[in-house]
């Protein structure tokens, strides 16, 4: 399963043979080739651009031509992943219509071989649209971003009897509409293995423990490329922002002493003609 192209089939295999899946987000060429090549599963152009990328303080500015824009550098970078483009605000709840029209720009236009939208019961007929339209969609559910001002902030989501039995609800019917997999961001590791195990679709975590049939990270996060605040699941493997920054502080430094650019990182010409130009 590492070399061919990623597809909605690699998915259910992997759910049915508890292979796990992994995912990342990517946004711009360079880091979706790195993430291709690093053999992650699929790559996710998500909304959270409006934050890692576009200086938003919310997924909520996020427009439909932002993410055509970054898909299609996304998708000249990958060969193996499958990309999944996230549906901003706004651009599936109009209409159903709207709803399938934009989903389709996003295959069409940007190259992408699946979306994702947020929410549960009340997408559910949009869901099925886009899928009968021969859409792939990954769901998502538990912090929907997007609704962020509703739920009164980024809070984990489910702790409570009413508020789990409504997202195990939610879940089912997400999968009834035809996804063919679930984001749960935020939602208890129990309730989220509760929901895995009900789930004959391939639910991916973060935020939500070990037993979602796979897991998700925002990049940016993952390699320390933002600063401020960042959530207790998103694990920091290396902080590039720190490197980056010594390295343009050197630069200033070499520029500032004459010493860059050095003899090596020069072009020459013929000191006879040189001399004649004088
Ligand atoms: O936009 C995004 O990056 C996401 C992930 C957090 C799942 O939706």
């Amino acid at each position: 399963m590492k070399d061919s192209k990623v597809t909605t089939a690699v998915f259910r295999t992997k759910k049915s043979e508890g292979w796990p899946i992994s995912m990342l987000t990517a946004y711009d060429y360079p880091l979706a080739q790195l993430v291709d090549e690093a053999g992650i599963d699929a790559i996710l152009v998500g909304d959270s651009l409006g934050n890692v990328v576009l200086g938003y303080n919310s997924t909520i500015p996020v427009t439909m031509d932002d993410m055509i824009h970054h898909t299609k550098a996304v998708t000249r970078g990958v060969n193996r992943a499958m990309v999944v483009a996230d549906m901003p605000f706004l651009s599936y709840h109009v209409s159903t219509a709207d709803a399938i029209r934009n989903a389709g720009r996003l295959m069409q236009e940007a190259g992408a071989q699946a979306v994702k939208l947020e929410g549960g019961h009340e997408v559910a007929d949009t869901i099925k649209a886009i899928t009968d339209a021969g859409i792939p969609v990954m769901g998502h559910l538990g912090l929907t971003p997007q609704s962020v001002h509703q739920m009164g902030g980024y809070k984990v989501q489910g702790k409570d009897e009413e508020a789990a039995q409504k997202l195990l609800a939610d879940a089912r019917a997400v999968e009834e509409a035809g996804a063919f997999s679930l984001v749960l961001e935020c939602v208890p590791s129990p309730l989220a293995k509760l929901i895995t195990s009900k789930l004959g679709i391939a639910t991916i975590g973060i935020g939500a423990g070990a037993d979602c049939d796979g897991q998700v990270l925002v990049t940016h996060d993952l390699i320390g490329l933002v600063g401020g605040f960042s959530p207790k699941f998103a694990k920091r493997y290396i902080n590039v922002r720190e490197d980056i920054k010594g390295a343009m502080q050197t630069f200033r430094q070499e520029v500032e002493e004459k010493s860059f650019p050095a003899g090596e990182h020069q072009f020459g010409m013929d000191e006879e003609v040189i001399k004649k130009l004088y």
